[in-house]
């Protein structure tokens, strides 16, 4: 595994100018925190501005379309994330698998369209209450992880894979620790499986209301790289109560 834990905040569709402050802040801190790798998501809009704002911490995107340019009203292509500024981007979030009908095989197709234009690529799995409580939380999730993930000419050490309970996200709710532990083993046996030995080396975070009070706990969970965070990274204060506690 990676060397150092990996948090991300992820903004989601929450963030105007103001919020840069709350960037600012995380990475003055992110100088004082050597051992945690920090990044944030922020939405499109301000990926240019929070770049320029901050100089420690990595900016991502939250998703890029497949092609490079042309006739797709509304969508943002990789290399333009990467002309912003960015430094990765997340790709197949349960909210855009959902909302936008994102299959596996077009998150694979950004996750390859990322690599190609220099990004890293955070990839997102994870199965729906109803899939965990027919017991099929795993079969969901590897089937997931296979679809998804760039084909192995991509560059895997750019590569992390973010599990994230659907029914886990913006909940309160987040799995048992055994069930942490036991779906990040599976996750890892399968990017063994993909990519041989540089699997073994692709961080898995996890994600679904990680909280000051409960990321010790999870981030010392083995085989748990690090935490994509929702709503506790929208301010610097409890964004930065869990990159203390990795
Ligand atoms: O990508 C992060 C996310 O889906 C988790 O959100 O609000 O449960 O931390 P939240």
């Amino acid at each position: 595994m990676a060397s150092l834990p990996y948090i991300v905040g992820n903004w989601k569709m929450n963030g105007t100018r103001a919020m840069l402050n709350e960037a600012r802040a995380i990475d003055r801190a992110a100088a004082r925190l050597p051992k945690v790798q920090v990044a944030v998501a922020p939405p499109a809009t301000l990926i240019y501005r929070t770049r320029d704002s901050v100089e420690l911490i990595g900016v991502g995107g939250q998703d890029c379309h497949v092609k490079e340019s042309g006739a797709f009203t509304g969508d943002i292509s990789a290399p333009m994330l990467k002309d912003a500024g960015a430094d990765f981007v997340i790709v197949g979030h349960s909210e855009r698998r959902t909302l936008h009908a994102e299959t596996s095989e077009i998150v694979k197709a950004k996750a390859e369209a990322a690599h190609s234009a220099g990004l890293a690529v955070i990839v997102c799995v994870g199965e729906t209450e109803a899939e965990r409580d027919a017991g099929s939380a795993e079969a969901v999730v590897g089937a997931q992880v296979e679809g998804s993930v760039p084909g192995t000419d991509g560059a895997v050490d750019r590569l992390t894979v973010a599990y994230e309970p659907v029914w886990a996200i913006g909940t309160g709710r987040v799995p048992s620790i055994d069930d942490v532990a036991a779906m990040h083993k599976a996750i890892r046996v399968k990017l063994v499986a993909i990519y041989g030995d540089a699997g073994a080396q692709v961080r898995i975070l996890y994600g679904g209301s990680v909280k000051a009070d409960n990321a010790a706990e999870l981030l010392a969970v083995p085989e748990v790289g690090g935490a994509l965070v929702g709503g506790a990274s929208l301010a610097a204060e409890s964004f930065l109560a869990i990159v203390g506690a990795a």
